[in-house]
């Protein structure tokens, strides 16, 4: 039976120490580290993660604006909005939770997003930074991945590492943290040939490819490290990308579904903002 790895725990370890980096902030710049979230229409998936980061925030003693605009907002009304956060001094971090509504231009309204308030680590300069090996920002679910990896002290250097999936914010940025980590990297895709062959070759894999309990026991190394980045919604239930039950016999360390990747996110994202605000005040 694999070590689960409880990332509710390290997730709520991060808010702790953060409640305290918050506070001397305030008190060394007498400035509130400020969070603004933008949530367009009313996905029912979208408004539970925001209402949990702005829980989160507020938690830690962060200062959080939030801003709920209609399903029927415009192109412009949402980059208006963009514009004059990204021009208000006092706020240290810009959210545009996704996916918008499919009317509206993602990219275009992201890119009114400076760079140093990029708080999700999306915006082209933070992953160039990123690719560059460069100071940057970033996403916010494959940083807590490693941050997860590292509390266990797993070694990652010379190990073969497979994520499975490519998006911008997952499988893209998780390869290049683990390439930073001197890992052999693997992205498979669903284009992948031999992918259980592939899968099977891994020392870390990393499952973010969206499928319920895709990843099952015959595609696991014996003693891997399985990390499920996974959040799908079953009539089972929530269930992650991994088959828990079958995998957990295989592995030496596995994350769950939920209480595994997901608190690490939010974690990572109050994390990011305080960075933010420490590179804003060149503190
Ligand atoms: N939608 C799903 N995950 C994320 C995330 O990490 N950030 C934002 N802004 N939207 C998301």
């Amino acid at each position: 039976m694999a070590i689960i790895i409880d990332g509710k725990q390290i997730a709520q370890s991060v808010k702790e120490q953060l409640k305290d980096k918050v506070k001397d902030f305030l008190y060394k710049y007498n400035h509130q580290i400020t969070l603004a979230v933008i949530l367009v229409g009313e996905n029912p998936a979208s408004k539970v993660y925001v209402k949990n980061k702005i829980t989160a925030t507020e938690y830690v003693g962060m200062k959080s604006l939030s801003f709920h605009l209609p399903e029927s907002s415009t192109q412009e009304e949402v980059e208006n909005l963009v514009e004059s956060l990204s021009n208000d001094n006092g706020v240290d971090g810009i959210l545009v939770q996704l996916p918008l509504p499919k009317h509206l231009d993602e990219n275009k309204i992201l890119s009114k997003i400076p760079a140093d308030k990029d708080v999700d680590g999306f915006l082209a300069q933070n992953v160039g930074n990123l690719l560059l090996g460069q100071p940057a920002t970033v996403a916010c679910t494959p940083f807590g991945v490693i941050k997860m990896l590292k509390s266990q002290n797993i070694e990652l250097s010379g190990k073969n590492a497979v994520v499975i999936g490519r998006s911008n914010i997952v499988g893209k940025p998780m390869a290049l943290l683990l390439l930073q980590e001197n890992c052999t990297v693997t992205v498979c895709h669903s284009k992948t040939q031999n992918l259980k062959d592939v899968c099977k070759n891994a020392d870390i894999l990393i499952a973010a490819i969206g499928k319920p309990e895709f990843v099952k026991a015959d595609m696991v190394k014996e003693g891997a490290v399985v990390i499920d980045v996974g959040i799908n919604r079953t009539e089972k239930g929530l269930v992650g990308d991994v088959d828990f039950e079958q995998v957990k016999d295989v592995a030496s360390y596995i994350s769950p579904v939920p209480g595994g990747v997901g608190p690490m996110t939010i974690a990572m994202l109050l994390e990011n903002t305080y960075l933010c605000a420490l590179r804003r005040f060149n503190a």
